[in-house]
């Protein structure tokens, strides 16, 4: 019985491999207008001039070399675009011994060529009879797309078009036909016909708002419209061995760009059902994205992709999914929409797929009116469903056009992109929404994708360089709420200069456990993805804010200590100071100096706490620029936070502000060459578009952001808030388009209540201005930030002294307190918003 399950299992796989192997050797690549063969992405093309295969090219056309120089990409397919065919009359490539599923992809590079504009090509392509696309004019098709991509602040520059269909053949001959449109003419530069082994989709689909419905779809012949890894990198063709499809980033068709962050995990992922390996490589169910961070965000959103879909056809939308986190069912359920309908509701994919790392997928079918050309999914928790979290979890999309009536063609690209480039003049960045909401960024993340990324570079890194790349950068982009943290490896270069004013003190276990009631939950006053954050007191009755590394969390020992070892060499009186240490039986815990007044956003919106005045506002953005101006200044070359926000600025009981949560990491080639655009990401909203585009690290990245953090003083609004209509969504650009009007008082946290030096608000809305500058260059020092926030300081002081005599009156007959003259160390809780009434 034993050896005729081996036996068995030995079959499986060796025909496994035959069929694999088959699938590759029954794949056709054509290099067209070639005579030579050549091997690109590890297959073997054929140039169609040369062939003796199985295929023939009727009316061959002309075959044109093409000039790829101006090429500005970097394709693996180059080779290939260096020849095309060219045809002003109709032209065939019939191809023999072809049966079943296939996948067909059609290469297409613009060139310029002689006497011909390529601008002015035009041309149609069926399969069989099945038209596939008409009046194709592909350097217009290219210039949409990167349009669409510049849209979601994406310098993308495709200069080539590969349209990818499935289609089933039915009959001895396949006969690709191509015809240029009425005096036009038309090209083509590569084709592959790749058979599927299986059948890439079941026969009954569930219809969005409706039943299942039985359908053929394989029959009908449909064509590829998106094909995404959701939360994670590229795949490229030679990673998918099942049948070479590309699968893109997701973020550039989110609405708002990552909203929704990125976990990771490749540990033992298995394909629910047996057949499915056809459906995506594995790589798809290593990542996803999920919703930001629980304890942080109220997350009443969805996370929202939006596609430009062709109208007047039938979608299916194919959604994969893999648990990575959860080992038990009902933790993550959520609701799938589909164009404003509730497509699926509590879906918990844990329950669905039978348990974590299984890879799962289900499909949707939505018929798309002649009159929309959007298709919308959005994912978002299911509250009633009474799961633990609220959450939702994506790690693949992919969208198929159907064909109608033996049609898949559609013609209205250039009036599409007529409208587009209308458009285009407002086209700004949108970095900002772009990034989304994820305001926090795990460590744990983080730190996988950091040694995922260590893992896969090898070779273009020595080992010494990652690791000290990730000593340095896997704390700056991490989220913690009430403590802080610097340091990084090689740190001695750069605090050498400075003398060592205290190391903090070793604390016992005991210690901890006594000041800290045992970890009592009552006594949490915040969790970060490094771990939780206790209030305690330690024996001499000091209030402190103890950290508690998750002992899940990735942060290695050494890491630690030099953390302890630099934080308690900066010290700054607007840097929030540690004190000491315990690093007992594998615990790794940090005490710090306790902040009465917790986080700067709690004082400026989403709580019952009383609104700051202006002059407190000002006092606050001035000590957070001191402290930015010391790390930037301090230290021999300079610290840059990097996660400069209104939640790691915090205020003690006298409402002074600190910098928490500091100390990333200085700019170095290293980092700059290491660093992953999609990988570590700072808070959304605050991220600097010019370290998003270039990923490039300055202090200026931090002007950006308090730029950012001096908006939220004035509006106190959430800097994404994907509540809002559209253009509100994000702060800066929001505030920013008032600011240039000159109207930002306008936007102005009404809770103010004009109690404000309108010259005042002028100077700060003009120093936010400049810190939100497109260019680094042309941004502000912190030293010139701050020096223009005392002045705003200046002035209103001045205009509250002149007011003060005309006021006091009524403030007295109102036997109120005029809050200005409560000073820095204005008690709040003792004023009330009609306080402040005047
Ligand atoms: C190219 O490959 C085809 C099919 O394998 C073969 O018949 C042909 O001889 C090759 N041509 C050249 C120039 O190598
Ligand atoms: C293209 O280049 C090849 C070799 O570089 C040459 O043999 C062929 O004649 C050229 N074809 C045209 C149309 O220029
Ligand atoms: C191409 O094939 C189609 C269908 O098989 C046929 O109708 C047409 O005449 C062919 N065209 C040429 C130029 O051979
Ligand atoms: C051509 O097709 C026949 C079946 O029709 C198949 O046996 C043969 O292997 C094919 N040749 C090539 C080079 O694909
Ligand atoms: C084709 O159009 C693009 C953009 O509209 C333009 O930049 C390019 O110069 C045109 N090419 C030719 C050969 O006219
Ligand atoms: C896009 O990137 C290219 C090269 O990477 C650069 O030359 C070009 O200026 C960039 N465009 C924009 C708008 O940033
Ligand atoms: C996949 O396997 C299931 C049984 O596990 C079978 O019912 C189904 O027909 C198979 N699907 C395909 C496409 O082969
Ligand atoms: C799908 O089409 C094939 C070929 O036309 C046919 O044999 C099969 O019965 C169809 N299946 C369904 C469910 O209609
Ligand atoms: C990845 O998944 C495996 C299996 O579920 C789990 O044991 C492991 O801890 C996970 N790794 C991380 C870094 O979360
Ligand atoms: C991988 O998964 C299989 C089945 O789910 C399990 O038996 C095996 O122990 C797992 N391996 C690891 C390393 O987790
Ligand atoms: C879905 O709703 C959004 C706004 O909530 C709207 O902009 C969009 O057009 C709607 N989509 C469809 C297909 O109705
Ligand atoms: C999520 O999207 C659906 C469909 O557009 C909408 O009905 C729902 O209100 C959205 N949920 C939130 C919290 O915005």
């Amino acid at each position: 019985m034993g050896k005729f399950l081996i036996l068995s299992l030995l079959l499986m796989i060796i025909s496994g491999c035959v069929q694999t192997g088959e699938s590759n050797s029954n794949s056709i690549f054509i290099d067209c207008g070639s005579t030579s063969n050549e091997t690109v992405d590890g297959r073997k093309w054929i140039g169609d001039l040369s062939s003796e295969g199985n295929f023939s090219v009727g009316n061959l056309g002309a075959n044109i070399n093409a000039s790829t120089a101006t090429l500005n990409g970097d394709s693996v397919f180059e080779p290939l675009y260096k020849t095309a065919r060219l045809f002003t009359n109709s032209l065939n490539y019939t191809f023999k011994g072809v049966w079943g599923n296939h996948f067909v992809r059609l290469h297409f590079c613009p060139f310029p060529f002689e006497n011909l504009n390529v601008n002015e090509s035009s041309f149609s392509v069926s399969a069989n009879g099945l038209r596939l696309v008409s009046e194709l004019n592909v350097p217009n098709e290219i210039a949409y797309k990167n349009l669409e991509f510049q849209r979601s602040g994406i310098n993308s520059s495709w200069f080539s078009l590969i349209k990818e269909f499935i289609i089933v053949v039915n009959s001895e001959a396949f006969v690709l036909e191509f015809s240029p449109s009425g005096g036009s003419f038309g090209f083509i530069n590569a084709i592959e016909i790749v058979p599927l082994v299986d059948e890439l989709f079941a026969g009954s689909i569930n219809k969005v708002g409706g039943n299942a419905v039985s359908l053929n779809v394989s029959e009908r012949g449909s064509e590829t419209m998106y094909r995404l890894n959701v939360g994670g990198p590229e795949i490229k063709p030679a990673q998918d061995s099942n049948g070479w499809r590309m699968w893109e980033v997701d973020s550039s068709y989110m609405i708002t760009a990552d909203a929704g962050f990125e976990i990771h995990n490749s540990s033992n992922i298995t394909y629910a059902s047996m057949n499915d390996s056809i459906v995506a490589p594995l790589p798809v169910y290593e990542t996803a994205r999920t919703m930001s961070e629980t304890e942080v965000l109220e997350k009443r959103f969805n996370m929202s992709w939006k596609f430009e879909v062709h109208p007047g056809f039938e979608y299916l939308i194919r959604l994969h999914f893999c648990e990575l986190l959860y080992e038990k069912a009902r933790q993550r359920v959520f609701k799938i929409y589909i164009n404003n309908r509730t497509a699926f509701e509590n879906f918990d994919v844990f329950d669905r797929a039978g348990g974590i790392n299984k890879a799962y997928h289900v499909d949707f079918l939505e018929p798309i009116s002649s009159k929309i050309n959007t298709l919308w999914i959005q994912l978002g928790p299911d509250t009633a469903a009474g799961a633990a979290g609220t959450d939702a979890l994506l790690n693949g999309l992919e969208i198929f056009k159907l064909s109608q009536n033996g049609n898949l063609a559609y013609i209205d690209r250039f009036n599409a992109l007529e409208e587009s480039m209308g458009n285009s003049k407002s086209l700004t960045l949108w970095i900002g929404v772009g990034a989304g909401l994820a305001s926090v960024v795990f460590l744990a993340v983080i730190t996988i994708l950091i040694i995922y990324f260590c893992r896969f570079r090898r070779e273009d890194f020595t080992k010494k360089s990652c690791s000290r790349w990730r000593a340095g950068s896997s704390r700056g982009a991490t989220v913690s709420n009430t403590y802080a943290r610097g340091s990084l490896g090689g740190g001695q270069s750069v605090f050498g200069s400075m003398p060592t004013i205290r190391v903090g003190k070793w604390f016992t276990l005991a210690e901890i456990l006594a000041a800290t009631d045992k970890f009592d939950e009552a006594l949490l006053i915040g969790v970060g993805g490094f771990g939780k954050v206790y209030r305690g007191e330690i024996d001499d009755g000091t209030l402190v804010a103890i950290k508690r590394a998750n002992p899940q969390s990735q942060q290695g020992l050494t890491e630690f200590e030099t953390e302890i070892e630099m934080l308690s060499k900066l010290r700054h009186r607007h840097l929030v100071s540690m004190i000491g240490f315990c690093d007992e039986q594998k615990e790794m815990i940090l005490v710090y100096e306790y902040m009465g007044n917790g986080t700067l956003r709690s004082h400026l919106f989403g709580s019952d706490l009383p609104p700051l005045t202006w002059k407190q506002r000002l006092e606050v953005c001035i000590g957070a620029a001191r402290g930015l101006h010391y790390l930037h200044t301090g230290a021999e070359r300079g610290i840059i936070h990097r996660d400069v926000k209104t939640t790691n600025i915090l205020l003690d009981e006298n409402f002074v502000a600190k910098m928490s949560d500091f100390g990333l990491s200085k700019t170095g080639p290293a980092l700059d060459h290491t660093h992953v655009s999609t990988a570590v990401k700072g808070s959304f909203g605050y991220l600097d578009p010019e370290y998003f585009r270039r990923q490039q690290l300055s202090e200026k990245s931090d002007v950006y952001s308090f730029g950012v953090v001096l908006l939220e003083v004035v509006c106190a609004r959430a800097v994404i808030n994907p509540t809002l209509p559209k253009d509100q969504i994000n702060l800066a650009e929001w505030a920013m388009k008032w600011q240039r009007k000159k109207l930002l008082h306008t936007i102005i946290d009404p809770r103010l209540n004009d109690k404000y030096c309108p010259e005042s608000l002028k100077t700060f809305g003009e120093i936010a201005e400049k810190c939100l500058a497109d260019e680094g260059k042309i941004r502000p020092t912190m030293g010139e930030v701050l020096w223009h926030l005392e002045y705003a300081l200046q002035l209103h002081d001045a205009w509250i002294r002149t007011n003060e005599a005309e006021s006091s009156c009524r403030v007295e007959s109102e036997g109120a307190q005029a809050d200005e003259q409560i000073g820095e160390s204005s008690n709040l809780k003792a004023s009330t918003p009609t306080d402040h009434l005047c």
